[in-house]
């Protein structure tokens, strides 16, 4: 490691413990633990993921960095101070928010996400493209995950940061985040060399269920074997198990957990009214098609009389039109 990103990574990792300090510790912090501890984050938790708090300052870690000797140039390359542009002077990136900090799969701080106490704009906000913090590589959680990752040949994935925390008290140890991202190809490759099996967990709204649907793609598509677990309308994991409870986290969202394919079937049927023989009609052909894309003959079986059953078909009729389909792929 060149000797600047070893700079870079200590500047980080001495703010994540004074981030947290702050929070655990002082008058300044007390607002911030409020709130957290108000959203159902345990001290536990707080210790666990070390979560912080930035003071409501321009120039706190400016000085903090600069009394033990770090140049600025170093602090606004690792994108914790900005340069102002008219005097060349720089403020603090982070200012008044809880602080999550980011590890690379080795346990190095590497970067920050600050949530907003209120309402302010951007929710969160994160460090930017650095030397050492490349958003499209790095999974939230990784390096902790990583001993459960191994035990269960299992990832769960999230979508925020809380999701992961509120699903790590609820037992689910194996789970990771990306950055607010769509997964990418670089976070596939180390989730496929780690387990061969996700189970994707993301929101229960529109951006949640589009965004799973083009990831259990993907996955998929990669030889990773997918599940999809469901949330109610509008839930995200985090709100899930503050209402309900732990664990029916575990029990009726994890442990219930769907196949690609019935996730995907659910998918086709989002706001399709099935008692209109149209729309059923069309349903039930693109359903066949999906199942023609089965490479296991026992699979294409099992959906195929899931099917029969459900709209009470004849199995020989479904079988000889979702032959021609299978045929057509060929
Ligand atoms: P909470 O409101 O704290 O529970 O957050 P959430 O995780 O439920 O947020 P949401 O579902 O809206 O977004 C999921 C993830 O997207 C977050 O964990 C962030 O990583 C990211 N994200 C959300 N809002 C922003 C934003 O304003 N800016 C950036 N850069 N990322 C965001
Ligand atoms: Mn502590
Ligand atoms: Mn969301
Ligand atoms: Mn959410
Ligand atoms: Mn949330």
């Amino acid at each position: 490691i060149p000797n600047d990103f070893q700079q870079m990574i200590d500047a980080h990792d001495l703010l994540r413990k004074f981030y947290h300090h702050l929070l655990v510790n002082t008058k300044d912090g007390q607002h911030a633990l409020e709130y957290l501890l108000s959203r159902g984050f345990t001290i536990e938790a707080i210790e666990k993921f070390q979560i912080g708090y930035s003071l409501n300052s321009w120039d706190f870690v400016y000085k903090f960095l600069t009394k033990r000797n770090f140049p600025p140039d170093v602090m606004e390359r690792a994108g914790l101070v900005i340069k102002r542009e008219r005097d060349g002077t720089y403020f603090d990136r982070f200012r008044d928010r809880i602080m999550f900090p980011i590890l690379d799969h080795k346990g190095n701080t590497i970067a920050f996400s600050g949530r907003s106490l209120g309402s302010d704009e951007p929710k969160y906000l994160n460090s930017p493209e650095t030397a050492i913090f490349n958003k499209s590589k790095i999974l939230y959680n990784f390096h902790q995950a990583r001993a459960s990752i191994k035990k269960t040949n299992q990832i769960v994935l999230f979508e925020g940061f809380a999701d992961v925390i509120a699903a790590d008290r609820s037992g689910v140890h194996n789970g990771v985040a990306t950055m607010g991202t769509s997964l990418t190809d670089d976070h596939i490759v180390s989730i496929r060399r780690s387990a061969e099996a996700v189970t994707i967990c993301y929101d229960g709204d529109k951006a949640g269920i589009e965004a799973a649907y083009r990831a259990s793609q993907l996955l998929h598509s990669s030889g990773i074997q997918v599940r999809v677990a469901i949330l109610p309308d509008g839930m995200d994991p985090d709100d899930y198990i503050r209402q309900n409870g732990e664990e029916k986290f575990q029990n009726e969202i994890i442990s219930a957990s769907v196949t690609l394919m019935n996730f995907k079937l659910r998918y086709l049927r989002r706001g399709k009214d099935l008692n209109n023989e149209g729309i059923r009609l069309q349903y039930i052909e693109e359903v066949l098609k999906e199942i023609s894309q089965l490479e296991k003959v026992v699979e294409r079986d099992h959906y195929l009389r899931q099917l029969a059953s459900e709209f009470s078909l004849s199995l020989d009729a479904l079988k000889q039109q979702q032959k021609q389909f299978f045929f057509a792929n060929k």
